[in-house]
């Protein structure tokens, strides 16, 4: 499926996990380029979601690349048990990793591709010196954890900054951004700059149809976000002005039990 240029990303962490494998075969045919797997410990973030299992049995329903998404404290010890459940490609994370360069090594040595995420608080400029190694940056355009939560706007000159960057230091670096990603904000991401897209409520609708919708439309309007052959960012184009967003402030699947932890939730 052509794709513009622009990368679609599903995250399984809004799939049904009931019919985990039927969804990401939703996916595969709606047009997906890649699934995104959030793995989280309950300690780097607030949240515990998924194993190498997981990426195990996907490994064997899809012929999708299969991406984990490291929310973790010391990824370096799981790294090769993800490799050989079947992963294509990693991301980890700049936050608390005082040897990033040692983990983006063992990754590449694994024969797997490289991506380093960058919280909403985390500068650009902390990928100045990894950069040149990366295949991926990824920046969260949401604090990581959850799902459904609202896009931060001030995520936008950073993901232009980024562009930046990978247009003078490693031109076929991808810029990925993660979180809030919809009919609203994927035109914003992409003109700033963004070529893969992670979308977990939005490209897990509730039927195969739906989906598949959704998919189509997210890749086209982001690709509009862009003016032909444009790479990096275009301040004169595109505002930081929020886009459609919902009133509510507390999550419609959980219950606010969480003691305020989840915060701008949709
Ligand atoms: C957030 C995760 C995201 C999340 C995106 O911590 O890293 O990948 O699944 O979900 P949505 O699209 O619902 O913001
Ligand atoms: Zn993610």
């Amino acid at each position: 499926m052509q794709n513009n240029g622009i990368k679609l990303a599903p995250s399984i962490l809004a799939a049904d996990f009931a019919r985990l494998a039927e969804q990401v075969a939703e996916a595969e045919r709606s047009g997906a380029d890649r699934i995104h797997v959030d793995v989280m410990d309950g300690h780097f973030v607030p949240n515990i979601a998924i194993g190498a299992p997981i990426v195990q049995s996907l490994r064997r329903v899809t012929r999708l690349p299969l991406e984990p998404h490291l929310m973790i404290s010391d990824p370096d010890c799981f790294l090769d048990e993800f490799a050989e459940a079947g992963s294509t490609s990693f991301l980890v994370h700049w936050e608390g990793n005082n040897n990033l360069h040692r983990t983006v090594q063992r990754i590449k040595a694994l024969g797997k591709s490289a991506g380093v995420a960058i919280n909403p608080a985390t500068p650009a400029a902390v990928l100045e010196e990894i950069l040149p190694d990366l295949d991926q940056v990824l920046v969260m355009t949401v604090n990581p954890g959850f799902g459904h939560q609202h896009f931060l706007q001030s995520t936008l000159p950073k993901i232009r900054r980024v562009a930046q960057m990978i247009e003078q230091m490693k031109p076929d670096c991808e810029l990925g951004v993660d979180g809030g990603i919809d009919e609203a904000t994927a035109p914003m991401v992409g003109g700033a700059g963004a070529n893969v897209l992670v979308a977990g409520t939005r490209q897990h609708g509730t039927s195969a149809n739906k989906e598949r919708t959704q998919l189509c439309r997210v890749r086209q309007i982001a690709t509009g976000g862009r003016r032909s052959g444009q790479r990096a960012c275009d301040r004169s184009r595109f505002s930081d002005r929020p886009g459609k967003e919902t009133s509510e402030t507390t999550c419609s699947v959980v219950d606010g039990s969480c003691g305020g932890r989840r915060p701008n939730y949709r």
